[in-house]
């Protein structure tokens, strides 16, 4: 294929946009669009967006801002740059990005990436902004062409998309629409595919992707836990890890998949947002924090050395003093690997945001900042209890200094050590040395002879 023209995506978001702009890229490559670094020379810009809080929609308009005088530069060289939006703010925002930035040429929800082709056509054809956040009957997934290369020896493959539980806070149903799993035998197909490409570990993505329901490919319908199964007898697969996963979907059979697999990782991303029972209930999380222990209970019995990790929400509307102290409760219960916290943003059409009892933003950054010290407390711990263990490392890139390699150990954990440079791709055992808030420092155990081609 003949790659004339440069394709410039910036992703903001989450892993599913990651995923996505690694499509819309394959999507347009029959068009002779390849990938560029450098968004001055593109052909075509796409800025494939995160609706989830106020500050992460509002670096799009930036974005834009930013944009306008390198397509002008353009233009005057006699060159026309196509300038696209995708993602969750343009489907949420749609009309109002091309009001505010009449330079944008065409709009695209997530549920419409397989219309990019058609699109680019017709912003090629004629000048204005095409809008396109339809939610179609046909599936995106069929008609994109199958996922290229992955990068580097960890893929991401979407298998579930939407969402159905409408917690109050959140722009993912409006988004993304209502949930969606793929077919099994299609999953299979494009693991495969990965792992043909040089990917060592899956990681299968979903808003809600433990809510997975698929077609079988014996035309019945399979769960997460046995897709997993299924994932893990591919030749070639050393590792398979899933997120984002809903507390009420934790099921028996993806418990025992925990137990059995011993290529499904020992971390678990399983977002509780609060501590609180009356704010889990605002919310709409239809949990309880006593519900959330026990499910974690389960996993533990079922694998002693699992970990996990969260996302939290501070100053949700109404949230007092004592519904944050619960929070932190649970937390110093739990003792989390890792965690993600944010401050409350007030999404527009979402119930939350018209609540009257709205938390001063000082208040919210107290809390934040409380939860935040014990949260890197409890990761910090976490990272040195591993100095003096040995870990299975996932050997990936090069490190900064020449002769190294990082590499991921089974909790996420990057793991800096001296290696080899064509022993990325391969799991070796390490021996952790050192530990650092956010990485660990390792030493290969086995020389180069010694492990195994
Ligand atoms: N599907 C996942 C989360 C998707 S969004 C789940 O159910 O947990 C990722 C995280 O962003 C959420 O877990 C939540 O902690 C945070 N988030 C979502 N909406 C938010 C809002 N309005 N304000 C602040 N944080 C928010
Ligand atoms: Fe949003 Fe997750 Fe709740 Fe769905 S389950 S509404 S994606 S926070
Ligand atoms: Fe953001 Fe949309 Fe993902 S709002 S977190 S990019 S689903």
């Amino acid at each position: 294929m003949r790659m004339t023209k440069k394709l410039f995506i910036k992703t903001y978001g989450c892993q599913m946009n990651v995923y996505d702009s690694g499509r819309m890229a394959d999507v347009l490559a029959p068009l002779g669009y390849g990938p560029s670094e450098d968004p001055r020379d593109a052909d075509m810009v796409i800025l494939n967006t995160c609706h989830i809080r106020e500050k992460a929609a509002e670096k799009v308009f930036s974005e834009l801002g930013r944009l306008k005088p390198l397509k002008d530069a353009a233009r005057r060289r006699g060159r026309r740059m196509i300038l696209a939006v995708a993602g969750c703010v343009a489907q949420a925002e749609g009309e109002e990005i091309l009001r505010r930035a009449p330079h944008v040429d065409i709009v695209l929800g997530p549920q419409t990436y397989h219309r990019l082709p058609e699109l680019v056509a017709t912003a090629t054809r004629r000048s204005g902004g095409a809008l396109d956040t339809d939610f179609p009957v046909e599936s995106k997934f069929d008609h994109l062409p199958g996922a290229s290369a992955p990068h580097g020896v960890s893929s991401f493959l979407t298998i579930q998309e939407g969402c159905d539980k409408f917690c109050t806070f959140c722009v993912v149903p409006y988004t993304r629409g209502a949930e969606f799993s793929r077919p099994a035998a299609e999953v299979l197909d494009e693991a495969r595919r990965q792992i043909a490409a040089g990917a060592r570990e899956i990681t299968l993505l979903g808003q809600n992707v433990n809510a997975y329901h698929g077609t079988a490919p014996d035309g019945g319908e399979w769960g997460l836990g046995r897709l997993i199964r299924a994932l893990a007898q591919l030749p070639g697969i050393a590792r398979i890890r899933y997120t984002t996963s809903h507390p009420r979907d934790v099921d028996d059979e993806l418990v025992d998949a925990h137990r059995d697999i011993a290529a499904l990782m020992p971390l678990l991303h399983l977002p509780v947002q609060s501590g609180s029972d009356r704010i889990l209930a605002a919310m709409n999380r239809r949990h309880t924090a006593q519900d959330y222990l026990r499910t974690l209970e389960r996993l533990r019995r079922a694998l002693p050395e699992i970990a996990f990790s969260s996302d939290f929400i501070v100053g949700y509307p109404g949230e007092s003093e004592r519904d944050f102290e619960a929070t932190l409760a649970l937390v110093r219960e739990v003792g989390y690997a890792q965690s993600f916290s944010f401050k409350y943003s007030p999404r527009p059409g979402t119930p939350a945001a018209s609540e009257p009892e709205q938390v001063p933003d000082d208040v919210k950054s107290e809390r934040l900042a409380r939860l935040q010290e014990l949260l890197e407390a409890q990761q910090r711990a976490f990272n040195e209890c591993q100095v003096g263990r040995t870990l299975e490392v996932l050997l990936e890139r090069p490190g900064r200094h020449p002769g190294q390699l990082v590499g991921r150990s089974p909790y996420l954990q990057p793991v800096h050590l001296r290696a080899p440079a064509h022993l990325a791709g391969r799991v070796v055992p390490v021996r952790i040395v050192g530990a650092e808030p956010n990485s660990l420092a390792g030493e290969g155990l086995e020389t180069e002879e010694r492990i195994p081609a």
